[in-house]
């Protein structure tokens, strides 16, 4: 517990003084001397009181958040880079991470000062990837380095407006112990470096490895620390997928889509139907496709379906994409409503592309995929849907219905099975309540 003592502070300009006085020797105001209690903690801190501000009275400050002149980053961050924050980016070794910061680098840089700051490449790699993205990098400091303590006296040094460290897991402290990565390391050096940058209004990158199961190396707290975490993560081939699974400052429902290229990572402007598969003839049995939201996007996916007689006593289901407890749900209503048996099968669910898709909007055509699948009658070509089942096999209305079917109209989709009114467009719309008259629609 703190010891307690008597102090007197101006209110006027705040100077202190141990007894009370008429005027203040600072500022010469007469009678603005209060008593306030000051107390002292175990280390010696002194703590005192401070006056709290109604929130009526408090300015957003201009400029807090800038953008990184990366559409795909700013929307991922909510809208650009905060002043002042911490963001956490994790990734498998070689979807790209340090292309990615580089390129964010550069696109700073423009207008900010920017340290990049590599405990894993040598100067001369960093140079490598800088060529090969064409960037020339004057805007950009390197700091090949992973001495936590030189680091941070450059940083102070330095003052830059974005410091970058790749990666956290190569941070090593003379405070800390001797292992590189070790949670201890992590720990001391993260909030060390989030406090100095935090000073001189910086922020600040950290760039981190997942392990095997997908999740950052190294301990939670670290994720904590940070004001954003963000993954990297790669879909098709080419396509990489920036999302955010933390983030204060905004939604954690965008995401930024990236193609890797052989001159680094190209934003896809317009994504909408990146997922889907080009046919010459009409789909197999199995598939079906959806309109869902991905934050505020529209993405068009194709759900593949694979039911096959159950191997082991009880039925399975492999589903990497989807939550395989809606895929039982919605198999379940099926068995109820479409009069189809599910509990004797296996059932393997795919997206094309390998997007994760957790919107409910997916209900309908995962219920549609499944019947397809199950019944070996392959869906009618152009045919979408979108849309959530209640376990009474009732069909429910989806946020933006209009938009999910304006962009299946630019894909060139013919047929649009939806839960709720829609305005007339020249894709024919099926308006259907149940999932009885859903299956109706489409065989
Ligand atoms: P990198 O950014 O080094 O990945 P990370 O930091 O996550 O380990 O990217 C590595 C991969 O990206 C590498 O296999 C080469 C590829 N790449 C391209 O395809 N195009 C490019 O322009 C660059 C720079 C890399
Ligand atoms: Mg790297």
């Amino acid at each position: 517990m703190a010891k307690e003592k008597i102090q007197f502070f101006c209110t006027n300009c705040g100077h202190e003084e141990r007894k009370w006085q008429g005027k203040c020797p600072n500022c010469g105001e007469w009678n603005s001397f209060s008593e306030q209690k000051v107390s002292k903690t175990s280390k010696g801190t002194e703590v005192k009181s401070v006056t709290s501000l109604p929130l009526s009275e408090i300015q957003i400050e201009e400029s807090y958040r800038y953008t990184t002149n990366i559409k795909e980053v700013d929307q991922v961050l909510g809208g650009g880079l905060m002043k002042g924050s911490s963001v956490l980016i994790g990734g498998e070794p070689g979807i790209g991470k340090s292309t990615l910061l580089l390129q964010i680098a550069d696109s700073i840089s423009k207008n900010h000062k920017v340290i990049y700051v590599s405990g894993e490449e040598s100067a001369n790699q960093i140079k490598i990837r800088a060529t090969r993205l064409n960037i020339k990098g004057e805007g950009i400091s390197i700091l090949c380095n992973s001495h936590f303590e030189t680091i941070i006296e450059s940083i102070k040094t330095q003052k830059p407006e974005l410091v970058i460290i790749d990666s956290i897991q190569t941070l090593q402290s003379d405070e800390a112990g001797n292992i590189p990565g070790s949670v201890n390391q992590l720990k001391y050096c993260c909030s060390h470096l989030i406090q100095a940058v935090k000073e001189i209004e910086a922020s600040i990158f950290f760039i981190a490895h997942v392990t095997k199961e997908g999740v950052i190396a190294g301990p939670k707290v670290v994720e904590h620390m940070v004001d954003t975490v963000l993954y990297f993560d790669h879909s098709a081939s080419q396509i990489r997928i920036l999302r955010s699974v933390k983030n204060r400052f905004g939604s954690i429902d965008e995401v930024g889509l990236f193609s890797m290229e052989e001159r680094g990572l190209i934003e896809l402007k317009d994504p909408s139907g990146v997922f889907l598969t080009k046919r010459e003839s009409g789909l197999p049995p199995g598939i079906a496709i959806g309109a869902t939201l991905e934050g505020t996007r529209v993405i068009l996916i194709e759900i593949q379906i694979l039911t096959v007689p159950a191997k082991g006593v009880s039925s399975r289901i492999i589903s990497d994409n989807v939550d395989p407890n809606r895929v039982s749900r919605v198999a379940a209503i099926l068995e109820k409503h479409g009069g189809l048996k599910f509990s004797d099968r296996d059932i393997y669910v795919n997206i094309a592309g390998g997007i994760k898709v957790k919107e409910t909007g997916i209900d309908l055509p995962l219920a549609l995929a499944l019947y397809s699948s199950r019944t070996d009658l392959p869906l009618k070509d152009g045919i979408i849907s979108s849309g959530e089942l209640s376990l009474a096999g009732e069909i429910r209305n989806v946020p933006h219905i209009e938009r999910r079917v304006k962009t299946a109209e630019d894909m060139g989709f013919k047929l649009f099975i939806s839960p709720g009114n829609v305005k007339k467009t020249s894709l024919e719309i099926r308006e259907v309540d149940t999932i009885k008259k859903a299956i109706s629609q489409i065989l």
